[in-house]
């Protein structure tokens, strides 16, 4: 498929269409299209403790239509299973944590987001072995022998670097390795990790897939029934749930999610176009650019190509310097809202870049407007 193609092939109308109308239910005489938040701890429930509804902490109507909606832009037409959580890292855990016991072995990317080395401290105090390899060249091929499961970012959060996951995902399996994919960044407008193989797709819906930067959230997708039971029994264990507001907010935000990636892929693009002509600027990535290391795999799996523009200016003070001198772009961490972010990565000491690395979210400005404040930005810093 060609990035930026709107139709899904057998299931008749494209990603704008259904990421307006994505799990909504059956309309109902006065009632609203989306029903709004259901505030409750409990449920009435006389006789036999038996579902849908029963305890907050198992279920609740808000995350129901979430995730229907969620599954149906993650895998569309098929049949998956969709669980919500509080924040991405507690869907990361709860794929980890429910699948691994003492004694697998676990591959995670070495370039992955910046939690990860502490989830691998966990695991390895849990008696996991946990191999570490970078995204780019499949690199994770290379420790797979043996594991029980593999974990993928691709794109990589933020060197934005990128795996072939059909690939990846028939050697694994033909060993037995369960893959999952952190599909965080291309949201599924972007990438459809299950599409492709994966047995688990696993997101922060803080980011991209609700695009407001005003609520956390995290989901695990999954057409196998049998895992998502155990990802289930976890969430109940760990209690990690998101609030019916968030989840009512990051279902109508799920209305705009085919706009927005619209938009912020079209200025991440633009972006990065204009920072290939600046010779301050080393390093830069984007995997939409025709000429990135990672395009060539991009375009065969992704759909669209996300709104993170990655690279680096010579210093520490230069790059700071860049981000005080930016007036329409907040320097803030996180990426995907509709206001663009930038943020100096080394900041925070946990990601391999250089001083002067710089992640560059995209929002949904007018790109003329954007691409003139970071020229504007540059040129100001550039003493
Ligand atoms: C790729 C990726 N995965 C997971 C997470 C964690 O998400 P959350 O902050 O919602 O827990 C992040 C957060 O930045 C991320 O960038």
């Amino acid at each position: 498929m060609k990035p930026g193609d709107n139709d899904t092939p057998g299931t008749g109308i494209g990603d704008g269409t259904r990421a307006v109308r994505a799990g909504l239910p059956e309309p109902v005489k006065y009632e609203p299209t989306l029903p709004g938040p259901v505030f409750a701890a409990h449920f009435h429930l006389p006789g036999e403790p038996t579902g849908p509804y029963t305890y907050g902490r198992d279920e609740n109507p808000t995350w129901t239509h979430l995730e229907r909606a969620i599954g149906e832009l993650e895998a569309p037409g098929e049949d998956v299973e969709t669980l919500a959580f509080a924040s991405g890292m507690a869907a990361i855990s709860a794929v980890l944590f429910s699948q691994l016991r003492a004694g697998d072995t676990v591959v995670l990317p070495t370039d992955g987001y910046q939690v990860l080395p502490l989830v691998r401290e966990q695991l390895t105090a849990y008696g996991v072995e946990v191999r570490t390899a970078p995204t780019g060249d499949d690199a994770q091929l290379g420790v797979l022998d043996g594991a029980k499961l593999l974990w993928i970012e691709t794109p990589s959060n933020p060197g934005l670097d990128v795996c072939d996951l059909r690939r990846i995902v028939e050697v694994a399996h033909a060993q037995g390795t369960l893959v999952a994919v952190d599909n965080t960044l291309a949201t599924p407008l972007g990438q459809r990790p299950l599409e492709l193989g994966a047995d688990f797709s696993v997101a922060s819906g803080t980011k991209m897939l609700t695009g407001h930067g005003d609520l956390l959230l995290g989901y695990v997708a999954s057409r196998d029934a049998g895992l998502m039971s155990s990802v289930r029994r976890w969430r109940k264990i760990v209690g990690a749930i998101p609030g019916p507001m968030e989840a009512w907010l990051a279902h109508r935000s799920l209305a705009t999610l085919h706009l927005r990636a619209e938009r912020q892929t079209a200025n991440a693009l633009a972006l990065a176009e204009v920072l290939r002509g600046r010779p301050e600027v080393t390093g830069l990535r984007y995997p939409g650019l025709p000429d990135d290391p990672a395009h060539k795999i991009a375009a065969q799996q992704m759909r669209r190509f996300g709104c993170v523009v990655s690279f680096s200016l010579p210093t520490r003070a230069h790059a700071e310097r860049f981000l005080e001198a930016l007036r329409l772009v907040d320097d803030a961490t996180s990426f995907g809202g509709v206001r663009s972010t930038a943020e100096r990565r080394g900041r925070w000491g946990g990601d391999a870049v250089p001083e002067g690395f710089i992640r560059f979210s995209a929002g949904a400005e007018d790109p003329q407007d954007l691409v003139a404040d970071v020229l504007r930005a540059l040129d100001e810093s550039a003493y």
